[in-house]
């Protein structure tokens, strides 16, 4: 066997890369640490940086690529993107399916299937000769926004289709267009939004706008930051396929590597689908993203056809909507929160109701414009939403139940934490407490970013600790986290010698993290892990990143203005070249990793046993990939082999190292224990 040369590693580790977001996004099933994805992933970009001819356009490093845009191109839809007529119950859908039969005759068998209808936004993903050419919106259903690097940054969309793997599952198309929707997961959502309250930035009212105002973001490398995931439900043209009903089309598109709702059902009755339907609203709740509805379509594309469409609605398929999850109640006070970067947030404090059999006591009310625009006062009776476990917000007045005794609210002059006067931004609709250096708000949600899982990752410090420090004054910036002794915690209740111990380790061992942690920890607007990574492997020091003029910043590939004039008023702020110095004087190292080595000596010593197909690797590139790191690879399985990989249809190989007792690993567990070192 031969050692691969670098173009040979890089297509392996793009090919495993691709097979981990196809389990994690489209089988729901990861096989890989993130950890381990991470030191894939870096290790790719390490080889791509020393040899930039080996780049490939649908490799993984290049998810964020491409310069940002000013504006979005429309586009003509090839052909329209249709919309959906909805039954508002179960008569109206009754009268659908009678429709359906009385045109195509009663005795005939219709099958339908039944899909989730996702709250997200439709958009048209072209692909030719296999790869993701172009991305568009619906729009008005004919013209959409080309929106293609936006689209490349979402994980679970490929940017080469798989080939699929068993021959009733057709080849691959010489062209498809798929359809499907971008949404965000409620839990992913709610973190988003906490997120950027904390900077400062508009949250979204809900998982949908913000799915749409996450792709219409000029930086790529923003919209990278943002939890996008896509569903595929439908083809628009294709080409070198046949393609004859939904069902087939959408097992079709699961081979091809797209997520694919796993509750799309086919029924040959109506009182499946009925039964379905009805089984379905009482389980909007525990689904992990929003659906208005449930999809009914007729399965076959013949019978499509020939019910064809009325105005933009076809006739071979319905919503079915769920009722709206809304209540009225009194709207009592209205609190503020200091965010991260003094950014004031209102927060309606509710007299309690329940909606859809849950308690609500607050809501969210976004920001000053969100109150003024719809002139929200206290004492209103107001409109509450809930959509599942995102948090409800507040939708609007009922102005008829409006009493002459409400006033106007107006937003609060002052800081509710240091008492400064609030400041607003030309343009943004964000109140905030410039007192940046000293307001113990602020600083204290500054430490709970610097010190979260994204960021520097110190285990033990969490709000409550942020908040200790503070008032007793032990840390006035995030680099005196490193100046923390056990001499302090003498005597404060609730820190025994073990725990002070483990919290200094933990401090301790934060040192050594990587630049692009510490670029996240300083919590500069805008600049999440995407960016930091974007920036950190440019850069390669904070020194170079904070000489950097805004030209060299949004020459960086994914960064564009909104990212590099954050990052400039971040460094011009003497208060934030204060800390820099300080985490210096305190050990960090900020600067980057050297690239990462691809041949290590991680395996020397242990012998390995290949057998079985691999998902990814093939019996070459798996014994290659061993041998860069050392190991030996044997053809038979003795006492003495360390490790037996066995991929599908292993046979006495694997029986024998079973029989041995020898170690046996999957393709994910041979990677694993790569990146593990
Ligand atoms: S089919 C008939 N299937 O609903 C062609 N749409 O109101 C229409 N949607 O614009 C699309 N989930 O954004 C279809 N499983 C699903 C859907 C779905 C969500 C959205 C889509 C469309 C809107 C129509």
């Amino acid at each position: 066997m031969t050692l691969p040369d670098p173009a040979h590693r890089a297509e392996t580790l793009r090919a495993a890369l691709a097979e981990a977001n196809y389990q994690y996004y489209v089988l729901d099933d990861p096989r890989l640490s993130d950890a381990a994805y991470d030191a894939l992933l870096r290790e790719l970009q390490a080889i791509e940086t020393a040899h930039p001819e080996l780049i490939t356009p649908d490799s993984p490093t290049q998810r964020v690529s491409g310069q940002a845009a000013t504006q979005f191109t429309k586009v003509r839809h090839p052909q329209p993107l249709l919309s959906l007529a909805n039954a508002m119950d179960e008569a109206e859908l009754h009268a659908w399916r009678e429709r359906v039969s009385r045109l195509l005759g009663p005795a005939t068998p219709v099958v339908y299937v039944v899909e989730p209808k996702i709250d997200g936004l439709a958009l048209a993903l072209t692909y030719q000769a296999g790869r993701f050419v172009q991305g568009a919106t619906r729009g008005d259903g004919e013209i959409g926004e080309e929106v293609t690097a936006n689209l490349r940054t979402i994980r679970g969309l490929p940017l080469r289709l798989r080939e699929p793997e068993t021959a009733e599952q057709l080849g691959l198309p010489a062209s498809i267009e798929v359809r499907g929707e971008v949404y965000m997961r409620r839990a992913e959502f709610a973190a988003l939004n906490a997120h950027l309250t904390a900077t400062g930035e508009k949250s979204f009212a809900n998982p949908r706008n913000a799915a749409a105002g996450s792709l219409r973001q000029k930086d790529p490398a923003l919209t990278a930051e943002r939890p996008l995931r896509f569903f595929a439900y439908a083809v628009g043209p294709f080409t070198g396929v046949n393609l004859t009903s939904q069902w087939q089309t959408l097992h079709y598109l699961r081979a091809l590597g797209f997520p694919v709702n796993a509750d799309v059902r086919r029924f040959t009755t109506w009182a499946e689908v009925l039964a379905y339907c009805q089984a379905w609203m009482t389980r909007r709740d525990s689904l992990p993203y929003e659906a208005d509805g449930i999809v009914v379509k007729v399965d076959d594309f013949a019978q499509q056809r020939e019910l064809g469409v009325v105005q933009h609605d076809p006739r071979w398929a319905v919503a079915f909507k769920f009722a709206a999850r809304e209540a009225v109640t009194r709207l009592e006070q209205i609190v503020v929160n200091v965010g991260r970067t003094g950014v004031v947030t209102p927060n309606a404090e509710l007299s309690p109701i329940v909606i859809g059999g849950v308690t609500v006591r607050n809501a969210s009310l976004h920001n000053a414009d969100y109150i003024s625009e719809r002139d929200i006062r206290v004492g209103d009776y107001v409109t509450v939403k809930r959509a599942g476990d995102v948090i409800p917000y507040v939708v609007g007045p009922v102005l008829d139940l409006r009493t002459a005794a409400v006033e106007p609210w107006t937003f609060p002059t002052t800081c509710p934490a240091c008492g400064s006067t609030l400041e607003r931004v030309e343009g943004e609709a964000a109140w905030r407490c410039p007192n940046f250096g000293i307001c113990p708000a602020q600083l204290v949600r500054r430490v709970e970013h610097f010190v979260s899982r994204g960021a520097m990752d110190i285990v033990g410090i969490g709000e409550r600790q942020a908040e200790q420090f503070v008032s007793l004054g032990w840390i006035e910036d995030v680099a005196d986290l490193y100046g923390l002794t056990a001499a302090l915690f003498e005597g404060v209740e609730g820190y025994g010698p073990k725990r002070i111990a483990k919290l200094l380790d933990a401090i301790q061992a934060s040192r050594a993290q990587p630049l692009d942690r510490v670029i996240v920890g300083l919590g500069i607007r805008f600049v999440g892990n995407v960016a930091a990574t974007a920036l950190a492997n440019h850069f390669g020091s904070l020194d170079a990143l904070m000489a950097a003029s805004e030209a060299e910043l949004t020459a960086v590939d994914g960064i564009g203005p909104v990212v590099a004039a954050s990052l400039g008023l971040f460094f011009q702020r003497e208060a934030n070249r204060h800390v820099v110095a300080k985490l210096r004087a305190a050990g960090l190292l900020l600067v980057g990793e050297s690239p990462r080595q691809w041949t290590s000596d991680l395996l020397a010593g242990k012998t390995f046993v290949l057998t079985g197909t691999l998902p990814t690797l093939t019996r070459e590139q798996a014994g290659d990939l061993i041998q860069t790191h050392g190991g030996k690879v044997s053809e038979s399985v003795s006492k003495k082999t360390s490790y037996v990989v066995a991929g599908a249809s292993a046979g006495s190989k694997l029986a024998k190292a079973q029989q041995l007792g020898v170690t046996v690993l999957d393709e994910a567990g041979l990677l694993a224990l790569i990146s593990a070192g």
